[in-house]
């Protein structure tokens, strides 16, 4: 299938050219068999749900010396979380931050480890959700965020405008990510989209999918996605 051959070739790019940062498991580790820690993963996506990976770095780094565990966070004053928080906005996100730690530290039994598990708590939408699902627990959960649906409507020059064009995307995400490391494939997707297939001045001579794009082909893969005019 062509969308096994597009995720291999990303995935061979992203083991060489994937971001360090502070919330992932480098895929040389995950090849030795290292496991994410679910309350890391957590943390992080609902920190960048509106913040930049650039601001949301320090941020999780305090967060985990403070709180370590989703049980030490669960025992932390409200107060002092929401404290700890300041700076990175949108505060209905700790608050439920904190509801989240509560339920999952008195479950007993960790994060749930699906989709639909993750979408009953506090502050995990379906992005959040699939994020999760596909990062910590190897779900092949389709994680479509701007940068997946920039990165998509290029390859295949979705000429819909993006409103009306989520649903094609998706589709088409569904049938790209491999059953082996969805993780590894959905973050493979935002490093894509944020260093190469960025909105303006794509990088495109040096992006594993240049070969499989469409967009590249007719020579102005900026014209994707499409707008309707405001
Ligand atoms: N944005 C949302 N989740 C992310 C992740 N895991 N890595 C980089 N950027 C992200």
């Amino acid at each position: 299938r062509d969308s096994d051959d597009i995720a291999s070739r990303l995935l061979g790019w992203y083991d060489k050219h994937h971001r360090d940062l502070p919330w992932r498991v480098p895929p040389r580790e995950l090849a030795r068999g290292a496991r994410p820690d679910p309350y890391r993963v957590w943390l992080s996506e609902v920190m960048l749900q509106q913040t930049t990976v650039e601001a949301v770095k320090s941020y999780f780094r305090a967060f985990l010396e403070k709180w370590p565990t989703v049980d030490a966070l669960a025992a932390a004053q409200t107060e002092d979380v929401m404290k700890a928080w300041a700076g990175l906005g949108y505060y209905s996100r700790a608050r439920n931050l904190k509801a989240c730690a509560d339920i999952v530290a008195r479950r007993g039994d960790g994060f749930p480890d699906t989709e639909t598990g993750l979408r009953e708590l506090p502050g995990i939408g379906a992005y959040t959700a699939a994020a999760i699902a596909a990062i910590a627990f190897d779900r092949p959960a389709s994680v479509v965020d701007g940068n997946v649906e920039r990165v998509v409507s290029r390859l295949f020059s979705i000429a819909t405008p993006l409103t009306e064009a989520k649903g094609e995307i998706r589709v088409h995400v569904e049938r790209m990510v491999p059953a082996a490391r969805p993780g590894d494939f959905a973050q493979a997707m935002m490093d894509l989209g944020a260093t190469i297939c960025t909105p303006r001045r794509p990088r495109c001579m040096l992006c594993p999918l240049r070969e499989d794009c469409s967009a590249t082909v007719s020579g102005d893969p900026e014209r994707f996605p499409v707008r309707l005019p405001k």
